[in-house]
């Protein structure tokens, strides 16, 4: 994990985020994924005329991810119109975290986070196995 190429991260998000329709906040947000098979994965935001509705980058992101063969992901960045490294909403904490690989990391404004420390005691599939079973 000691491994991960941030630039090179942060650069395929900052080139995600030139593709983000956002006509209603002016705030472009890209962001890019390491996938534990080597790939990178990015999406950027996606406005509707119905605000509700807007679709973050981290959204994209993950159909890009299942688009492409799916996997899970290593390491994340999402990044703002100045390039600079935002945090992702809580909304997209816990998208992410459904294919988070354990320990996945994330560049945050406080620095490297592993996925827990951003979005602790998660809900998620085990929560649903456990009432099923
Ligand atoms: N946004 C994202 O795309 N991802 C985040 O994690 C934070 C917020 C978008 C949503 C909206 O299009 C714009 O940023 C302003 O909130």
């Amino acid at each position: 994990m000691t491994d991960i190429d941030w630039d090179e991260l942060r650069a395929v998000a900052v080139e995600a985020l030139q593709h983000a329709y956002v006509p209603y906040s002016h705030y472009p947000v890209g962001a890019a994924a390491l996938v534990s098979d080597g790939r990178i994965v990015s999406g950027c935001n996606v406005e509707n005329a119905s605000y509700g509705v807007g679709l973050c980058a981290e959204c994209g992101l993950v159909s890009n991810l299942q688009m492409s063969g799916g996997g899970n992901l290593v390491a994340f960045v999402c990044v703002n119109a100045h390039g600079e490294t935002i945090m992702p909403c809580g909304r997209c904490r816990q998208l992410l975290n459904e294919f988070a690989l354990p320990g996945m990391l994330l560049e945050t404004v406080s620095g490297i986070r592993t996925i827990d420390e951003v979005l602790p005691d998660a809900f998620g599939p085990s929560d649903l196995e456990q009432v099923r079973r």
